[in-house]
């Protein structure tokens, strides 16, 4: 049994902060970040946490679906953020939608958590242990941003994406999940660090960490292997698939990547101008917005693509 999107939703918090803001609090200016990266702005939460930002991105995914929240059985939210270790964020967001009926858990996959997150939800649905999930990438990066360090702080913004699929047997669904461990520490952000009775621990800080050059390697091999192998899978031509949406790192790679794969780099579906990078929830704000623009018709074959902390990587082919 395969899937199909039945809704969307986004949320970003209403606080735009351009490069030339970033100019006031770091050494760096627009063109710089601009040419580097393709980023203009991105928005910080004004103090709305990461389920919060769920919340409202589910809400607008279920009304456009025009389903009652009881109907879901799963909710999976992909973070690296979490308002809490517990209760989930998942959970956290259950509650408010009054999705009794559901259960919920987060997943962590760095920025290719969603993929992670709608591969999960559709081997539960193929496997007809539920109907109908909701799936959530949200992220608040602000909150483990060091904001003197220029190297990332140009990079990440805030925000949530959210789509509810459900059962259906006609349409195509492909995935592809990978992982590697990261010896190298390319991309880090540390969670509490062991400080009991018992230990003479320094205190870490859990800022974000991230060897750029680095990363960007890992991601244009990272992106075109996803691809070829989804390809590969499903028997498709690349010219067949009408839009590929890239995680929202940085319009270099995906410019690099086009090239390689002589795909028409107007097809890679890119909004991080005004978001920049937000994690987990990248990819489905970006689908989200494309609905929300009459891009996508029954039919068309879309290539979803994410790479990230783990490191982690993937592909999701689906049917719209
Ligand atoms: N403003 C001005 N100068 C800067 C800034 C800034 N914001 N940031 C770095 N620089 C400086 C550096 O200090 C360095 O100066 P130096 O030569 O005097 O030492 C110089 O610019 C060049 O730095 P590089 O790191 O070589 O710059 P590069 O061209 O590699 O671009 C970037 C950096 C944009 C981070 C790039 O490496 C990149 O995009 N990497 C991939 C990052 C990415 O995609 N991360 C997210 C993926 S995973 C995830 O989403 C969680």
């Amino acid at each position: 049994m395969n899937i199909e999107i039945i809704g969307s939703g986004w949320y970003t918090p209403p606080n735009p902060i351009n490069n030339f803001d970033l100019s006031k609090l770091v050494e760096t200016s627009n063109d710089w970040i601009i040419s580097r990266t393709g980023i203009s702005s991105r928005n910080i939460s004004l103090g709305e946490n990461t389920s919060e930002m769920a919340l409202k991105a589910s809400k607008r995914a279920i009304e456009d679906a025009k389903i009652d929240p009881k109907e879901i059985d799963l909710i999976v939210v992909a973070t690296i953020t979490p308002d809490k270790f517990t209760p989930s964020t998942a959970c956290l967001i259950q509650e408010k939608l009054g999705a009794k009926n559901a259960f919920a858990f987060d997943l962590s996959a760095g920025c290719t958590g969603f993929i992670y997150a709608l591969n999960t939800a559709h081997s539960f649905i193929s496997t007809k242990k539920v109907k109908t999930a909701l799936v959530v990438g949200a992220e608040v990066l602000s909150k483990v941003i060091n904001w003197k360090d220029r190297n990332t702080c140009v990079l990440f913004g805030d925000g949530a994406g959210a789509i509810v699929v459900k059962e259906n047997a006609n349409k195509m669904f492909s995935a592809y999940c990978a992982s590697s461990g990261d010896p190298n520490e390319v991309l880090q952000i540390n969670a509490v660090s062991v400080n009991n009775p018992y230990t003479k621990t320094d205190l870490s800080d859990n800022n974000l960490t991230m060897k750029g050059q680095e990363v960007f390697q890992f991601a244009v091999g990272a992106i075109r292997k996803s691809i070829k192998k989804i390809l590969n899978q499903t028997n498709i031509d690349l010219k067949d698939v009408k839009y590929i949406i890239p995680h929202q790192a940085n319009a270099r790679i995906v410019d690099f990547v086009a090239r390689k794969m002589d795909y028409p780099v107007e097809r890679f579906f890119l909004n991080l101008d005004k978001n920049g990078n937000t994690s987990a929830a990248s990819i489905p704000i970006a689908l989200s917005e494309m609905y929300e623009k009459g891009m996508l018709v029954s039919g068309d074959k879309v290539i979803m693509v994410g790479f990230g902390g783990g490191l982690t990587w993937g592909a999701i082919l689906i049917e719209i």
